[in-house]
């Protein structure tokens, strides 16, 4: 019987430029796969300007912004739309640390460890609560027609 006291979870990840072209983006999705994650929606894109910039909203003013939107608009990138129980947390454990040279140090087994270079390059993305996944799987995945996503408004809820 299924056991409803635990739900399912989802969350956005994106395989950024650097990783793509270098040819990571099927280690970083066999990765996903090994750790219990599904890949429910995948899309390879080259994000524009615009596009970025409306992702990264909530960074804007930041020093980093113009810096953060010239790399995540110098190539090619997979969105993934992932789920699993606990997914947003645990994406975001497999990823490691934001930069690739602290993830080195402390989780050297992370994704970031292995596959980024530093605080811009760094291989990969994740939602950092259940708000910014809902927000980010719909910015790429518009028509998912999940009813847990669409109905009940909250990704928490399966
Ligand atoms: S913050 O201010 O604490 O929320 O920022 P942080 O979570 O560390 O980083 C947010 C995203 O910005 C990227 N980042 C950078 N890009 C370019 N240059 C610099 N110096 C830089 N520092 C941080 C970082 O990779 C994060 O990207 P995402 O895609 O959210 O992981």
């Amino acid at each position: 019987e299924l056991d409803t006291s635990v739900s399912n979870e989802f969350t956005l990840a994106m395989i950024k430029p650097d990783a793509v072209a270098a040819g990571k983006a099927r280690d970083i999705m066999h990765a996903i796969e090994s750790n219990g994650f599904y890949i429910i929606a995948k899309k390879y894109i080259q994000l524009t300007e615009a596009e970025a910039k409306e992702f990264y909203g909530e960074h804007e003013g930041k020093p980093f912004f113009p810096n953060l939107i010239t790399f995540m608009t110098s190539g090619p990138i997979y969105a993934l739309c992932m789920s699993k129980i606990g997914a947003i947390s645990a994406w975001r454990a497999l990823m490691g640390p934001t930069n690739s040279k602290e993830a080195r140090e402390i989780k050297p087994t992370s994704l970031r460890a292995l596959y980024g270079t530093d605080n811009t390059k760094n291989a990969c993305h994740g939602s950092d609560s259940t708000n910014s996944a809902r927000r980010e799987v719909l910015f790429y995945f518009p028509d998912i027609s999940f009813p847990q996503l669409v109905d009940q408004g909250d990704l928490r809820k399966y």
